[in-house]
């Protein structure tokens, strides 16, 4: 039988290629998204059958449950992918972009978490991988709500993986580094920074989508099955590169 997934913020970006990964590893997709014609769209350039596209926002519970309903079976995986963030001082930020933000990444991780825990508990298996970042660990100066609403959803995948491991429900989170697209494309079309950031990386390089999505579909594989409530950061040397940046000597 299908491995089933349902896939948050999943027409673009990090999400589209973690669906690409998933489907290579045999999992048929429900494409979650805020338009059904961009889920739709996507699915048109997916190998395989079956997949669904479910418009929802992340953030509205009820669109959420009818989502799943929809989907039908309990997903043997549901990546919660959907996130925004606004860039801003945070002396500068605005209270409505700060809930904003914390609404989506954080507050929408948990009712898509809630909707997929109830059915993976109730069928005694399942997993649930969060996107985090980088920012949960190192905040970047002007990333606004981001840094915290991740920080928070790092910590809401502890939680979860305890009260949903005696279920067999695992539960884990990834925190991408400085990716080489989604969300921060724009940010990288800049090629001074790309070069800043690139030789500031331990490994040299921009990670890509795909290094995210190979993790999240080996997270979810059975190899990774003694593995919950971990934060697996995917950043190429970034996060404990403090004393890389600031060395002993100067020549
Ligand atoms: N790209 C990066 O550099 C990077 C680094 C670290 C973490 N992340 C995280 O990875 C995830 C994916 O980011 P990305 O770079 O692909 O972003 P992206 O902006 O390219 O794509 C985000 C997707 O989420 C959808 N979305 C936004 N709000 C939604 C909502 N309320 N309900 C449903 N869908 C919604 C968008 O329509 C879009 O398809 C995010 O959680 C992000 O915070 C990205």
């Amino acid at each position: 039988m299908d491995k089933t997934a349902i896939v948050t913020g999943a027409a673009r970006g990090l999400g589209a290629a973690i669906c690409v990964r998933a489907v290579q590893a045999g999992y048929r997709l429900g494409v979650l998204d805020l338009k059904l014609a961009d889920c739709e769209e996507f699915i048109r350039s997916l190998p395989g059958s079956g997949h669904m596209a479910l418009q929802a926002d992340v953030t509205d519970e009820h669109q959420v449950r009818a989502a799943f309903d929809a989907f039908g079976t309990a997903p043997d995986l549901v990546v919660n992918n959907a996130g925004i963030v606004r860039f801003g001082p945070l002396l500068e930020q605005s209270v409505d972009d700060w809930r904003t933000v914390l609404n989506v990444n954080l507050t929408g991780t948990y009712i898509v978490a809630r909707e997929a825990g109830l059915r993976m508990v109730q069928r005694g298996s399942g997993v649930i991988i969060n996107l985090s970042s980088l920012n949960a660990v190192q905040p970047g100066p002007g990333a606004g709500a981001y840094p915290a609403a991740k920080a928070g959803v790092a910590s809401l995948t502890e939680h979860l993986s305890l009260e949903l491991g005696p279920s067999g429900v695992r539960v884990n989170c990834v925190a991408p580094g400085f990716i080489d697209g989604g969300m921060s494309a724009p940010v990288f079309a800049d090629p001074r920074v790309r070069a800043l950031r690139g030789s500031g990386v331990p490994l040299r390089r921009l990670g890509s989508v795909a290094d995210v999505a190979n993790a999240v579909v080996w997270l979810a594989s059975d190899e990774a099955g003694y593995i919950t409530g971990h934060q697996l950061v995917i950043d190429g040397g970034v996060a404990h590169s403090v004393l890389m940046q600031l060395p002993r000597k100067v020549d």
